[in-house]
């Protein structure tokens, strides 16, 4: 049998007068992708958000690769190989579009902060999608 990726058994979470998630289990296969569906405010974005330690659980186990961990931030979340994209997305106004892309989780190079990397991984990502043109290095759209 298959270990599970993530494994999620018995998770409850409660905000000020409402329970949001009682007992949840779900479990998740590599090579597999799931739709998790339910009306508004069934708790699937909860749900998420204790994946990715934005919050933590009452009750509940949470496993990787068959390991129970503990995740309580989105940094350690994205070491255990989860990260989270947004529904609403935010930009930050001070920010270049470089910069944005490696949002928490800035490339160093021998104790530095890496702009090169930056700058070309940037450069690739902008080109391969249309953004700029792959000769000139002009806006494309
Ligand atoms: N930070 C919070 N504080 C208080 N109550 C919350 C908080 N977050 C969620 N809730 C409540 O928990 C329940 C589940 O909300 P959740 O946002 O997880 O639902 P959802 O399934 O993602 O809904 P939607 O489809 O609207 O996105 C709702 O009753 C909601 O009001
Ligand atoms: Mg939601």
């Amino acid at each position: 049998m298959t270990q599970n990726l993530l494994s999620v058994q018995g998770v409850s979470k409660s905000f000020p007068g409402v329970k949001a998630l009682d007992d949840v289990s779900f479990e998740v296969r590599p090579g597999t992708v799931h739709a998790l569906c339910g009306e508004n405010g069934a708790g699937k974005s909860t749900l998420m958000k204790i994946i990715n330690g934005i919050y933590q659980p009452d009750a509940g186990t949470i496993r990787v690769n068959g390991e129970a961990v503990r995740i309580r931030n989105p940094i350690e979340a994205r070491a255990q190989g989860i990260a989270m994209i947004s529904q609403e997305l935010n930009y930050v106004p001070d920010m270049t579009i470089a910069e944005s892309f490696f949002l928490g989780r800035l490339p160093m190079r021998f104790g530095k902060i890496d702009w090169r990397h930056i700058r070309r991984e940037a450069r690739r990502i902008l080109k391969e999608e249309g953004w700029i043109s792959p000769s000139t290095g002009g806006w494309g759209r």
